[in-house]
């Protein structure tokens, strides 16, 4: 059998290296999570950006079984930012020196909202035409994509959630608006409409072991990705998952390893400290960083809209309403030997380098 460290040091992995990587010994993640920091540096070097978050809306037509703003969820109160407030937070994003902002919404596929991010996007980059412009905001049809990508966004995260299609279907109803080969396409067309794309994946649904989660590597490896946002499945009151356990006892750990490992495989993509790594641990971010993440999503919706973003179980949610808060929230999380990455947009260096 070859050593740990050997297969650290190899450029190609097959199924069972990620496997080892994965289920491993407590000396062994340091080892992996250090040797993803020394790879990271070496493609992408020490610089962290950030993308001011704005959780549009959370109305959502889906009804995923894990997510706390799923459509049957009537605990709820939905919300809809206005325009003016983002104006003013997309403002706030430029003041901030930030780069670029996200957008991420509950799913919705009508007319109106895809006018009102069409909206959102003109405004951004009138306001500043280097700000760079993520969306994430669900299945839509390919002329959406291209609409909002000609009108200048230009990246897309649209998560897989689980990548393996039986899976999928034990965490999502059946039906036409669930369906797993869909998404699959709405992935396919959003890279081929030009945009950075991104995907990522749950770690730690109930039943999904170590063999899954190396499989959801391989998938985010071989679709091609340019970015890569994950993070630890946190049961949510009033879903069908309510009151489960994630599948790992140590699943941010799982999760550290999962981003250490896609460092490994993917050396030059973007990865996001997630905000459910935070969730779970107070320095979870930047433990998410040592491990190889070169990303962070400062959320600057106001409190009163955070709260009703569950998207499961929080921590209780803090103002980031001052260019002051935002500096300092994403400086707190920036390891000792990293920088944070100002008026820069931080684009994925593999849809670069192409
Ligand atoms: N735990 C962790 N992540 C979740 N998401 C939705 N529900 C949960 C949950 N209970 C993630 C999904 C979705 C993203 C916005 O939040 O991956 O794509």
């Amino acid at each position: 059998m070859k050593a740990f460290e050997e297969i650290l040091l190899q450029e190609n992995f097959d199924k069972s290296d990620i496997l080892r990587m994965l289920d491993c010994t407590d000396i062994e993640h340091d080892m992996l999570v250090n040797r993803a920091g020394e790879v990271r540096l070496n493609s992408i070097g020490n610089k962290v950006h950030g993308r001011a978050l704005i959780e549009l809306s959370n109305r959502c037509i889906k009804d995923c079984f894990y997510c706390g703003i799923r459509k049957s969820n009537d605990s709820v109160e939905r919300y809809t930012v206005d325009f003016e407030h983002v104006k003013s937070a997309i403002d706030l994003a430029v003041e901030s020196k930030i780069g670029s902002i996200a957008i991420q919404s509950g799913e919705q596929v009508g007319s109106e909202f895809i006018d009102y991010v069409s909206e959102i996007i003109k405004y951004a980059k009138a306001k500043d035409d280097n700000l760079g412009v993520t969306l994430s905001c669900g299945e839509h049809k390919p002329d959406t994509y291209k609409k909002w990508f000609d009108l200048g966004a230009e990246r897309y995260l649209l998560r897989i959630e689980v990548s393996d299609e039986k899976i999928y279907h034990k965490f999502h109803p059946d039906n036409k608006m669930h369906d797993f080969g869909s998404r699959i396409e709405c992935l396919k067309s959003i890279k081929e409409t030009g945009f950075q794309t991104g995907t990522g994946v749950m770690i730690g649904l109930p039943g999904q072991g170590f063999e899954d989660l190396a499989n959801d590597v391989i998938f985010m490896r071989d679709f091609g990705i340019h970015m890569c946002g994950m993070g630890p499945f946190l049961p949510c009151d009033g879903t069908p998952l309510e009151g489960t356990k994630s599948e790992f006892d140590d699943v941010f750990m799982v999760s550290l390893r999962m981003i250490a490992v896609m460092r490994l495989i993917m050396n030059d993509i973007n990865i996001v400290a997630s905000t459910a790594m935070e969730t779970m641990r107070k320095d979870g971010r930047m433990r998410a960083i040592e491990a190889g993440a070169n990303i962070i999503m400062p959320n600057i919706n106001p409190v009163e809209h955070r709260k009703k973003y569950t998207l499961y179980n929080k921590i209780p949610s803090y103002e980031l309403d001052s260019v002051d808060k935002i500096m300092k929230s994403c400086l707190d999380t920036i390891p000792v030997g990293y920088e944070l990455g100002l008026e820069e947009k931080g684009n994925s260096r593999r849809f670069l380098v192409g």
